[in-house]
């Protein structure tokens, strides 16, 4: 059947996207998005661990009426996506993170604000349902309680704590453009402390689980850790109350080198507790790439630059594009995979050598 609802010129996938935003963003502000840390080889090894895994569909399983519905921490999400923490949207759009968060309302997927938004927490918590707040916990222990306060005043659903970054890693494109300081007139506004004095952001190398014990006493929310990749760490974090886990290297941006999310996945998913949510990011471009991830043992996946690409290319309405395009392709993925719903995509559907962990 031909493809009748195409027009030329149609963005059809979360690559045309990518060209469209790279037509209207600063090359310097294109590069921060993209760029990620030494030779960039996680960021492309992301990528590629997800196009390695070969799916081995099922036939003849009446897949008419089809759901993608599921539910993260108690959150009906329309599907099993969201929007992973990234700093700065009003880099990528003067809209910023207020009209991210409009389009993952509209959306019906949960928005994991970041903790280097370029908007106030309350602000972006005015347009979505229950976002969540992500934190570097700071060696300044009253102003990481001063945030949670604010994220639970808020209405904030969970605080995902990002633990993979004991030192900034090192993006050279940043360091080549010179790309050091938001320009003038944006600041990371949840920075901003009682007194008016805008903080840094501060990468504690000395953190330990010991933190992660001292925020779980400090707060009612659900914890996320973000940035596991070894399975004893997933052992350690289930030890520790908390509540979901990340699997992410960042998109490639701190540890060069590090294992594609993909490929540390499985290993993750074998030390949880059955159902304990588990989120992947970091290369999730296409709906075959949900369905990948679902099979692996992920409860939903994240995505970081394609939300960027969107808020570039249309602001509001192309952050929406990106979501309906991931979810077309992911509802078309299911079908031909022989799945009803998300929770119907097991290891069955993967090739038969990459089910094992
Ligand atoms: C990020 N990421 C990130 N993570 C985090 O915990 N706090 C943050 O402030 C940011 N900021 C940020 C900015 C930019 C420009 C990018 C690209 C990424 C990482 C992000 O949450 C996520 O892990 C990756 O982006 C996922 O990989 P993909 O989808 O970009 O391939």
């Amino acid at each position: 059947m031909p493809a009748t609802d195409v027009l030329p010129g149609k963005r059809l996938s979360l690559a045309d996207v990518e060209r469209e935003a790279a037509t209207v963003l600063d090359p310097v502000h294109a590069d921060f998005f993209a760029g990620a840390a030494g030779d960039e080889s996680t960021a492309r090894a992301n990528l590629a661990a997800f196009e390695r895994i070969r799916l081995r569909p099922r036939v003849l399983r009446d897949v008419s009426a089809r759901s993608l519905a599921t539910s993260l921490l108690g959150r009906p999400n329309s599907m099993p996506v969201l929007l992973s923490p990234t700093a700065f949207h009003r880099l990528a759009h003067p809209a910023g993170e207020p009209a991210t968060a409009r389009a993952a309302e509209a959306a019906g997927v949960t928005m994991v604000v970041s903790m280097a938004a370029t908007t106030r927490l309350e602000e972006v918590a005015a347009h979505t349902t229950r976002p969540w707040l992500q934190l570097y916990l700071q060696p300044d222990q009253d102003f990481t309680r001063h945030l949670v306060r604010r994220a639970g005043r808020a209405g904030y659903g969970a605080l995902v704590v990002t633990v993979d970054s004991p030192v900034f890693g090192r993006r050279e494109r940043d360091h080549r453009n010179g790309f050091h300081d938001l320009p003038g007139g944006l600041r990371c506004e949840n920075l901003v402390d009682d007194a008016g004095v805008l903080r840094d952001i501060v990468m504690d190398a000395g953190l330990t689980w010991d933190a992660v014990a001292r925020l779980r006493e400090t707060t009612d929310l659900p914890i996320l850790l973000k940035g596991v990749l070894h399975p004893d760490d997933a052992r350690l974090a289930v030890e520790h109350g908390v509540d979901g886990l990340f699997v992410s290297n960042h998109g490639g941006r701190q540890l060069d080198g590090a294992i594609a999310t993909a490929d540390a996945l499985p290993g993750v998913a074998a030390v949880v507790p059955q159902g304990f949510p588990l989120i992947v990011d970091g290369g999730v471009r296409r709906g075959i790439d949900v369905v990948r991830a679902l099979a692996l043992g992920a409860t939903a996946v994240g995505i970081g630059r394609p939300v960027l690409w969107g808020l570039a290319a249309a602001g509001q309405d192309g952050v929406r594009e990106v979501l309906e395009l991931l979810r077309t392709e992911l509802d078309e993925a299911m079908a031909l995979c022989g799945a009803r719903s998300p929770g119907e995509l097991g290891p069955d559907v993967l090739a038969p050598h990459l089910s094992a962990p």
